[in-house]
């Protein structure tokens, strides 16, 4: 008996970890794929309204609604009363319509009654005044009375929410994005982090370097915020400044894992917590927090900037998506986009129409680069109030859908499709696993660079992101990952421009080239310590043993003046940044200028290193192109095949997929074997196209 017993245990135990395939995952089942959902606001709506838009959306076949992110003046309308009768009903029919929900925290709008009482609970901007009630994003995340408030209402949601099984997560806050707070409770928090820091006022003086202009302090209640606004940037500390930025990275991520950790009392394990981070976030720290399941990004890729060639106006900047589908990966291993521009904004520089088709590209684009779920702000354009001219996946009637609304039912349709030809357990293609690359980035060296960029031709946002497109031209699938990652996964690391460094990290770089991994590490790199230091000892001295060669200097150029840079396979032309490189013995110079004093310096070196080698590029150029073809030089000798796909167009693999989009301004014609089988789009990907293929 006892046998039989055994032995049905050991079969559940088999079936039930085969019912979760290795992709599987308790939130998004592999088999789905990418699940769709849409903003819905029924505050802002007639409630006679409400079931003909619920049903509506389910019509589409969008799959969850996102509910009360703006709502706290609904949910408590006065300090300590709440009603949720309104939301209930919601909810109801959205269980009716078999939608799924996704509950939202209000955290980033409080109350009239709050900002009235408490003008505590509001940040203060560099001239010390304090934000008023009317817009959103002004909590003063560390005040002690607004989170009190922040815990009462998500405690409240959890507790009457939290087990219902058609809410499959919940999204905290909006966007957070760490803003600077002036304000009394950010500057005694501020010191509280650095006495956390630094124990000693002596040892913070001697970080901060505060010997210089008398910036000494004899005591931790000296110190305030180092207020670039009213120094002037030529007379702030930059270390009491890269602090800044930690402290307010640190506190953005407590206070979501705050919102996290009181939402956790009460909510089921099968609802997710996340957060929706802007696709460019300079301020927010993602890799902070410990209690999210995951981070979404809000992805708003046209903004009335030109782009790539003549549509590009239309087809948006192919950097939101391509980079923030992979930095935010960082929290849970996946991600996806809360919000993907639904058509024209209210707030670009100006607002051409999309492309026909522009919205169903950036959703492929969502989902080719992993992307577990996709949404958008909003459902209905909105006739009154700031974003009036935002447009929705419903028109001003509120019944008709936009451009953008037809693309989202188009894609939603095809994802129907492509689930039933999924293969989720499938592997990796060989060619692929040979290009597999890593971008190491840290939002730390964007802080310490955009303090001392030393030329205006340095783009800190845009510089890792210049190594993620050489990359995804290669056809690689690139991850950008943290330095903790396990690199050894990589047959490519790129290390962009990584300033700040400690002998730990030299030390992992170089255990990984020595493994046989190919490192590329290029200029600016090394060249500061954690605190923000250069060393005492020659340029990036730190790094002159791994790649091989000294940086005695480095040069700029004006900005329409270019030098010139040789190979073996040409001339180049730079301006932005050259380190001038001596290299060892038994290091290659692969590139040396060919022109200024110092012509027949190194620009470009390269060395083997134990089972793997290392290069170093000293030059940033404006049109990538030497960095593209040292990289592609890189790949080959080490065994991998290369694509050579144009700016705008990405190419991806997924469950089985390959997943091309293309923002370019010209027809692509995709070099796909006979056997391909198409399964979405032609062979020829047209601006604003997809294709979707089988090999
Ligand atoms: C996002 C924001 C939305 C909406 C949208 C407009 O940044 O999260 O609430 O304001 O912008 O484009």
């Amino acid at each position: 008996m006892k046998k039989h017993i055994l032995l049905l245990w050991l079969l559940i135990t088999f079936i039930t970890s085969q019912a979760f395939s290795q992709q599987d995952h308790p939130f998004f089942p592999a088999r789905r794929l990418i699940t769709t959902g849409i903003y819905y606001y029924p505050e802002h709506w007639d409630p006679n309204l409400w079931e003909r838009d619920i049903k509506r959306i389910s019509e589409m076949g969008f799959e969850f609604v996102h509910l009360a992110e703006f709502a706290w003046f609904k949910m408590e309308p006065e300090e300590g009363k709440f009603d949720f009768g309104w939301l209930d009903k919601v909810m109801d029919l959205c269980a009716k319509y078999r939608l799924k929900v996704v509950m939202c925290t209000p955290s980033a709008t409080t109350p009239a009654w709050m900002r009235h009482q408490y003008p505590e609970t509001f940040l203060m901007n560099s001239q010390y005044i304090r934000g008023e009630h009317g817009t959103r994003g002004l909590g003063a995340i560390v005040n002690p009375a607004y989170r009190r408030f922040v815990e009462i209402i998500v405690t409240k949601m959890a507790q009457r929410y939290g087990k219902n099984e058609n809410i499959i997560g919940w999204q905290l806050d909006n966007e957070p994005d760490a803003k600077p707070d002036f304000s009394p409770s950010s500057q005694e928090a501020f010191r509280q982090w650095l006495k956390d820091k630094y124990h000693s006022i002596d040892t913070l003086n001697a970080v901060w370097g505060n010997a210089f202009w008398s910036q000494w302090y004899s005591s931790f209640d000296q110190v305030i915020i180092p207020n670039v606004n009213l120094v002037g940037w030529w007379g702030s500390n930059p270390h009491a400044v890269l602090d800044f930025k930690r402290y307010l990275a640190d506190a953005q991520a407590a206070f979501l894992d705050f919102q996290a950790h009181t939402l956790r009392k009460y909510i089921s394990q099968q609802q997710f917590i996340t957060t929706n981070y802007t696709a460019v976030c300079t301020g927010a720290d993602p890799r902070r927090t410990k209690a999210l399941d995951f981070a979404t990004y809000t992805a708003y890729p046209n903004g009335g900037t030109y782009n790539i060639g003549k549509q590009g106006f239309r087809l948006g900047n192919s950097n939101v998506i391509l980079f923030a589908a992979e930095y935010y990966k960082a929290t849970g291993g996946f991600s996806g986009a809360m919000e993907i521009q639904p058509g024209t904004v209210n707030w670009g520089n100006f607002t051409p129409l999309p492309l026909p088709g522009t919205v169903r590209m950036w959703l492929y684009h969502v989902f080719a680069a992993g992307g577990k779920l996709a949404c958008s702000y909003r459902f209905r354009q909105i006739n009154y109030s700031a974003e009036q001219y935002h447009s929705g996946i419903m028109l001003t009637d509120g019944v008709t859908p936009s451009p953008g609304g037809n693309d989202y039912m188009q894609f939603m349709k095809e994802m129907n499709l492509l689930r039933k030809e999924a293969d989720v357990n499938a592997p990796l293609p060989e060619k692929l696993a040979k290009r597999a690359t890593a971008i190491l980035w840290n939002l730390e060296n964007y802080w310490s660079f955009d303090q001392q960029r030393q030329t205006r031709q340095w783009d800190t946002w845009n510089y890792p992101i210049k190594f993620l497109q050489i990359a995804k031209s290669f056809g690689a699938q690139a991850d950008v990952v943290a330095e903790t990652a396990d690199l050894s996964k990589y047959k490519f690391v790129i290390v962009p421009a990584y300033e700040l460094v400690d002998s730990a990290l030299i030390k992992k770089w170089q255990a990984y080239a020595a493994n046989g991994g190919h490192l590329i590490i290029t200029c600016r790199t090394a060249a500061k310590n954690r605190a923000g230091y250069l060393w005492e000892a020659g340029w990036a001295a730190p790094l002159s043993s791994l790649i091989g060669a000294r940086i005695s200097a480095f040069d700029m150029l004006p900005d329409q003046y270019y030098g010139d840079v040789q190979t073996k396979s040409g001339h180049y032309s730079w301006n932005n940044w050259g380190d001038l490189l001596q290299p060892d013995k038994n290091t290659e110079a692969v590139a040396i200028y060919n022109d200024q004093f110092y012509k027949g310096a190194a620009a470009v070196v390269k060395r083997r290193l134990g089972k793997g080698d290392v290069t170093y590029i000293g030059v940033d150029t404006d049109d990538a192109k030497l960095e593209k073809d040292v990289l592609r030089d890189v790949y080959t000798a080490a065994g991998a095949t290369t694509e050579d796909y144009p700016p705008g167009v990405f190419v991806y693999w997924r469950d089985g997929f390959y997943v091309a989009v293309n923002y370019s301004s010209d027809d692509y014609a995709m070099n796909i074997p006979a056997s391909a089988k198409i399964m979405i789009g032609e062979k020829t990907v047209k601006p604003g196209g997809v294709l979707v293929w089988k090999e």
